[in-house]
């Protein structure tokens, strides 16, 4: 039975990896999905591949004018989002590295994308949800942003955790609005955004000796806990991480 039948999600970063899988997983459980990326091309691409359930939108997380034009121009074709997933996100592999070696430009690429950007999505996606019945937000976490796990990325770490006190806060201050926000966390997952690790066996294998299942994770392993925040499933759910992540954060 298709779980999403009648909701509209608007997913960032949907035009490759997690982002992809999920705004794909979506529209199986038969919801509409605005595919939303700064990659005009990938967005254009994976709308065509879901077809009529889905359009795409170029957006880029960090103008908050962008921002606000992809939630105003949903809005003005009856696709207003009741569901957003704000997921997308960059690992500046080769710039980011441990505090003492961090340049302040780096620091400050990685959280106006990472933190900022989940910000004014998250910001632009309340405002729309109050104009209608509320709807459920869900943001993109990370290990590193739990423990220890991201040592040689403080700026990725720090945005990460950033984005997981944002959950708290934006969920309190919208519960009785009918407004949901939570985080998922997913595992090291292989996906472009960390092709340095997977292309190295050595580094491959460090970090999945540390993920307690023994593998490293998939998109498809997150889209069934993002398909549950979206639902009514999870109406009592809020201002929480939920870890998919093979035990990652466990350890
Ligand atoms: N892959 C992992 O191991 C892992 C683990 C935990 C969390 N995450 C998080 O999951 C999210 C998705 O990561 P992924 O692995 O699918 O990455 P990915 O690189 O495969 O996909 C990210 C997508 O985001 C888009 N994007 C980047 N910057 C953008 C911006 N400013 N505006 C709009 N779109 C932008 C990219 O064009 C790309 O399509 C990120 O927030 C990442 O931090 C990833």
């Amino acid at each position: 039975m298709a779980r999403l039948e009648g909701r509209t999600a608007l997913v960032t970063g949907a035009g490759a990896g997690i982002g992809r899988s999920v705004a794909e997983r979506f529209a199986r459980e038969d919801a509409r999905v605005i595919i939303a990326d700064r990659d005009a091309d990938a967005a254009a691409s994976v709308a065509a591949s879901i077809g009529e359930r889905a359009r795409a939108v170029v957006v880029d997380i960090s103008d908050e004018s962008s921002v606000e034009a992809a939630f105003t121009e949903a809005a003005a074709d009856g696709w207003s989002p009741d569901v957003v997933v704000a997921n997308a996100g960059v690992q500046l592999f080769g710039q980011d590295a441990k505090a003492a070696d961090l340049d302040l430009d780096v620091w400050r690429r990685t959280i106006d994308i990472n933190l900022t950007g989940t910000f004014l999505t998250v910001k632009h996606a309340v405002r729309a949800m109050l104009a209608s019945d509320g709807g459920s937000i869900i943001l993109t976490g990370s290990p590193t942003g739990l423990t220890g796990e991201g040592q040689d990325f403080t700026a990725y770490s720090a945005s990460k955790a950033g984005i997981h006190g944002l959950t708290r806060t934006v969920a309190a201050a919208y519960a009785r609005d009918g407004i949901r926000v939570n985080t998922v966390v997913p595992a090291y997952t292989e996906t472009g955004l960390v092709s340095t690790i997977s292309d190295d066996p050595e580094s491959r294998a460090a970090i999945v000796s540390r993920i307690p299942v023994g593998r490293a994770g998939t998109p498809a392993d997150v889209e069934g806990i993002m398909v549950f925040l979206a639902s009514s499933d999870a109406d009592f759910a809020t201002g929480a991480l939920f870890a998919v992540d093979g035990g990652m954060t466990s350890l």
